[in-house]
């Protein structure tokens, strides 16, 4: 009964969002006309024995290491990962771990987490998860710049999600980076395993970092907690990155440090994540790694009239740290379109401060935010309402070349390109250090 009521208002819900978005659109001209949201998939059932693995995804695991996640409806599948550099010849083998969960009436398959490496820089490594099923291919991340990520947030599963992700195949990188709201299951738990289907060709080959989204919390009143389903399938490196939550971790690739945050855990200056934020930072050699980048879900610098100033809190909280610390790029997803910030801290203009990007745009069921807050203020540089997906090429310790590639008429058209020089290259950094050196001693 709880359930079918609940679900029932959620369509409800849903429906009247649907009803007044067309009446709003309609009353908007614009000189570009914006897409519709397109339709969720439809995903055929699989008729592969249930040993076989589903749901291929690959993430970084500490330093020359892999984790290798999938799904078998066999309960007894081992959680084995035989792999090599050759097609079909595997050197190595390694074993893992599982979990599965149930939520109401659905039972997960089992889940399979599988650590491997060492693993060589720039290599292509052919893999097979369980002793069963094809084999897939993987490509390491360099040990050296450049290094390529594609960007895409709030990708759901719908015919735009599709054109995201067959524009990201099209682009040559590394490593995926995305700032929360991963399937839109909302509840609807066989989502998340069409999710998984969905993304295999990509994440299955590239590794794909993700943080968590208010999508991702489905909480149900002393029922569920938050995350159970998402901390099940996307384990990402918090154990390598000294972290106690799944929600919240760091990892480097060649020479440019990423934290990845949550949004939708506690971030004040008790908080664990405060603290653990503290000490990553207080870590980082930008000697090793000139590039600082920092991605979550809820922007804090946002100009659209969508999720207006929900940001507000944490960006009260840790902007001084990552303003002090001199975070080069900050990445946010949630607004469902795409804006770009000069370096800004504190609402202003700052050459030592952060580029913030929104990036919410990856293809959603929800459709589009369309209404900016006018006149645009002076910090945001470039602002628009369109699907697409980002590509960030750190070139060299001082320069990175960011573009954001629009899904116009399912073409991928680049449609906002900027150089970003690092801060360590224009000398903030050094200035940052020496000025709390000075704080210290102070007397
Ligand atoms: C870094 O790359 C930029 C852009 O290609 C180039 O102008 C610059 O000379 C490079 N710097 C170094 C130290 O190689």
């Amino acid at each position: 009964m709880f359930l079918r009521s609940f679900s029932r208002s959620l369509m409800e819900l849903k429906l009247i969002a649907a009803v007044a978005f067309l009446l709003l659109s309609a009353t908007v001209a614009a000189d570009y006309v914006r897409p519709q949201p397109r339709k969720t998939l439809h995903f055929p059932l699989s008729h592969n024995p249930s040993s076989h693995p589903q749901q291929v995804h690959i993430s970084l695991a500490g330093d020359k290491h892999m984790r290798v996640t999938w799904v078998t409806g066999d309960k007894s599948s081992p959680s084995s990962v035989e792999y090599g550099t050759s097609p079909g010849r595997y050197s190595s083998v390694a074993q893992g771990e599982s979990t599965s969960y149930s939520y109401i009436f659905y039972s997960s398959g089992k889940i399979h987490h599988t650590v491997i490496g060492p693993l060589e820089h720039s290599t292509v490594y052919f893999y097979r998860c369980g002793g069963q099923g094809p084999e897939f291919q993987l490509k390491t991340p360099p040990a050296q710049f450049p290094v390529t990520f594609a960007v895409a947030g709030d990708l759901g599963q719908t015919g735009w999600t599709k054109t995201t992700l067959d524009h990201i195949d099209q682009c040559n990188y590394d490593v995926h980076l995305l700032p929360g709201d991963l399937s839109y299951a909302d509840y609807m738990q066989h989502r998340w395993d069409t999710f998984g289907e969905l993304v295999q060709p990509l994440a299955s080959a590239r590794p794909w970092m993700v943080t968590e989204g208010n999508h991702e919390k489905e909480v149900i009143p002393f029922l569920k907690d938050g995350f159970e389903s998402y901390n099940a399938r996307w384990k990402m490196p918090f154990e390598e990155s000294g972290s106690s939550s799944n929600l919240y971790y760091s990892f480097e690739v060649a020479g440019i440090h990423v934290i990845m945050l949550g949004s939708y855990t506690d971030y004040d200056e008790q908080s664990n994540q405060y603290r653990w934020l503290e000490n990553d930072l207080s870590k980082v050699d930008r000697k090793k790694t000139p590039w600082l980048v920092v991605l979550f879900h809820v922007p804090w610098y946002n100009s659209n009239k969508a999720h207006q100033a929900e940001g507000d809190d944490m960006m009260a909280a840790m902007e001084p740290l990552l303003y002090a610390a001199s975070v080069d790029l900050v990445l946010a997803g949630h607004v469902h379109a795409y804006e770009r910030s000069k370096r800004i801290n504190n609402g202003r203009f700052d050459p030592c401060g952060a580029v913030h990007i929104t990036i919410g745009d990856g293809g959603n069921n929800e459709g589009l935010a369309h209404w900016y807050i006018d006149p645009q203020p002076e910090w945001s540089v470039f602002r628009e309402a369109s699907f697409g997906h980002g590509e960030l090429k750190i070139v060299n310790s001082t320069h990175a070349f960011w573009s954001w590639h629009r899904n116009d008429d399912d073409e991928p058209i680049r449609s906002d390109q900027v150089w970003i020089s690092s801060l360590v290259s224009s000398g903030c950094v050094a200035e940052k250090r020496h000025e709390q050196r000075k704080m210290l001693l102070a007397p």
